[in-house]
């Protein structure tokens, strides 16, 4: 059974017709079936133009639309419309409009225009979902839901009142008194003792750094009341179309929501990602986020948005190169994608995002950005058999949203230059150059059918999530700067890496942040490679010291020890390779494919992508011969990939593969 109902795999893009004249919909559904376009999502702002006053619905054009859609084999991924409330609503309620840090009313005229914790929005919402499901039910063009859209990309936050009393519930929940809040968030510093909840408000603007703890409950309470907003909805849609699967567009890996949670509440995966043209090492870092989308469900998920070519809200809107939106497209599936779609359908006329690209350009089909549009729907007709096809990997990257929010609190770390995206990458990015399948693991998941799991950074462990790593029976490696502090951000008695320090054998003694453009040098392996950014002065007390600080303030201290199959790094090597090879060795780990530089190699049952994402063409030796989905040829030993072109190999003798259909 695939994501939806519909069959192979998704091709399509928003679709915004409000934006035309109707006799320009009878062009664009019938250049949709031109191209094999199976999917649109639609109606994703458009409260305004279906309920014009209040109560008063005008479903007529979106009727048509999804008609129109039908008739041409187009299945409709409808939005409940409610991204952005309309005009008469913040004008009646000017409560619904989010106030920023400052205390500031931020008004109407962009989108997103709401407080996750307002009543009266969530009201409106609310009854929308439940007009548009009740008018759309058993509409046969209905293949998903998509409630809200992006949430958390222009409104995460709101520091209004209404919100206030919202996080002074939620604080409530989470603290049980006033005492527990005092307690947790440690207020016997800088005075904040608190004698009720209602003096207790959001982090606003204040005259000096905030209380972190107050920080890390506030990152929590945001994503959860944006979630409660997605829930609500959800709620009607599931009374109302109880079969219909619903899905939110995530923003890739967004420090915003923890999307292990936000996965939990909806049916479907969905995933925007923008690549940028002009880095070189762009597909290295969305790759990470693609793996991250089918590890948090443990099966296929959908690509929704990406761009044709250009975007519209970079500093520089740089155009993909020939061949790149298809090579991009091709990855998405290749990392686990059962769907490869695009924002928008047509390029629009109007507004900021005038100069996006689109899957039908300005220049209508005349321009080389349609022809690419016939030839990746055509490609992707070509690989349906990859749909619902799932990807095994031995090798487990840990990720912790409350660790995030911690690690990156403003103003009060010993150094701000530890984020966490850069910490995950510098380990995904050999292991995506070795060509080794990764998948992401939350704090505490199944760990079965691993053979590496790595912590790039712990910051907050609980005693709970080192027992947890200490029971993985296979090779672990932690990252510095772990085991620093717990849920409520307070230090662990001892220091760091405190509930790790039995499983790791060693004791920080002193963080030891480089200034920018430093090394500390260490030798390991036989070979000088620097430390930059980070590094710790370790008192070692029950492990084998791998590598040893050579020369610099730090000569002669261990930065890298062993204890049994745990591995600890007090430092930020410029590059974990060596570390990373002899951990893979020891576990047993085999690339997915032996590839040269810039070509990438996953797996999905039986079938090998290779990506060559140079411009160069590159000669890759196939260790098992298979049919190339994209061409139709059988191929075997040394193969050619043209710059920028990718092979989709169903293998003659497929080997022995996990199914993931259950959840972890
Ligand atoms: C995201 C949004 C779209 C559009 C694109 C532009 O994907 O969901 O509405 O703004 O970005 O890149």
């Amino acid at each position: 059974m695939g994501l939806t109902r519909v069959s192979g795999l998704l091709f399509g893009g928003d679709y915004n017709p409000e934006q035309w004249p109707e006799h320009v919909w009878d062009e664009d559904v019938r250049l949709m079936a031109e191209a094999g376009v199976n999917m649109a999502t639609v109606a994703v702002f458009s409260w305004s133009r279906l309920e014009p006053r209040p109560g008063e619905y005008d479903f007529g054009w979106l009727d048509r639309v999804m008609d129109l859609l039908h008739a041409n084999g187009v299945a409709a991924d409808l939005a409940t419309a409610t991204a952005t409330p309309p005009p008469w609503l913040v004008r009646e309620h000017p409560e619904v409009l989010p106030v920023d840090a400052a205390g500031t009313r931020l008004d109407f005229g962009s989108r997103q225009g709401y407080c996750p914790s307002s009543p009266v929005f969530h009201a409106a919402t609310v009854r929308l979902a439940r007009a548009m499901a009740e008018r759309y039910r058993d509409h046969p063009a209905l293949a998903m839901w998509h409630i809200g859209n992006e949430y958390a990309d222009h409104t995460l936050e709101c520091f209004c009142e209404e919100s206030a009393e919202h996080f002074r519930r939620w604080l409530r929940g989470r603290h049980g008194s006033i005492d527990g809040l005092n307690a947790a968030w440690g207020t016997s510093c800088w005075g904040q003792h608190y004698t009720a909840f209602d003096q207790v408000n959001p982090p606003r603007k204040a005259p000096g750094p905030v209380n972190p703890a107050q920080l890390l409950d506030w990152r929590r309470f945001c994503s959860d009341a944006l979630l409660e907003c997605f829930e609500l909805e959800r709620a009607v849609l599931r009374e109302v179309t109880p079969d219909v699967p619903v899905t939110t567009n995530f923003m890739s890996i967004l420090h915003g929501l923890d999307y292990w949670k936000w996965a939990a509440a909806e049916d479907v995966v969905s995933d925007d990602a923008y690549p940028d043209p002009a880095d070189p090492s762009s597909h290295v870092a969305v790759a990470l986020s693609y793996d991250l989308m089918r590890s948090l469900r443990r099966r296929p998920w959908i690509l929704l948005e990406q761009a044709s070519s250009a975007v519209s809200w970079r500093e520089v809107n740089v155009p993909k190169p020939p061949g790149m939106m298809r090579l991009h497209s091709l990855q998405a599936i290749a990392h686990g994608a059962d769907g490869a779609m695009f924002f928008q359908w047509r390029q629009a006329k109007y507004g900021p995002e005038k100069f996006h690209s689109a899957l039908l350009p300005h220049g209508g089909t005349a321009a080389r950005g349609w022809r690419d549009t016939l030839a990746l729907g055509a490609d992707l007709r070509r690989l349906a058999e990859v749909a619902g096809t799932p990807t095994e990997a031995h090798v487990a990257l840990v990720l912790d949203w409350d660790s995030w929010w911690g690690l990156e609190a403003p103003e009060s770390m010993p150094s701000n230059r530890l984020r966490l995206k850069e910490l995950m990458q510098a380990w995904y990015g050999p292991l995506h150059a070795a060509g080794v399948a990764v998948d992401l693991v939350p704090p505490l998941g199944d760990l079965s059918g691993y053979r590496v799991v790595i912590a790039p950074n712990l910051y907050m462990c609980t005693a709970e999530q080192a027992a947890w790593l200490g029971a993985f029976p296979g090779h672990l490696v932690v990252g510095p700067f772990s085991g620093v502090v717990d849920p409520d951000d307070q230090v662990h008695e001892g220091g760091a890496p405190g509930p790790l320090r039995g499983l790791l054998g060693v004791t920080v003694d002193e963080f030891w942040p480089l200034p920018d453009g430093t090394v500390q040098p260490l030798r390991l392996g036989g070979r000088a490679v620097p430390a930059r950014t980070w590094a710790e002065w370790l008192r070692v007390e029950d492990a084998e010291v791998l590598a040893r600080y050579e020369g610099g303030d730090l000569d002669g201290q261990a930065a890298i020890t062993r204890r049994g199959r745990a591995t600890y790094l007090g430092c930020l090597p410029e590059d974990v390779t060596p570390v990373l090879r002899e951990v893979l060795e020891a576990a047993g780990v085999e690339p997915v494919a032996t590839v040269p530089e810039g070509v990438e190699a996953t797996r999905r049952g039986d079938h090998l992508f290779l990506l060559n994402h140079t411009t160069d063409p590159v000669k890759v030796d196939l260790a098992e011969p298979g049919t190339d989905l994209l061409t139709g040829r059988d191929l075997n030993g040394l193969t050619e990939i043209p710059g920028r072109d990718a092979l989709v190999l169903r293998l003659a003798s497929p080997g022995t593969r996990r199914t993931n259909e259950g959840e972890r």
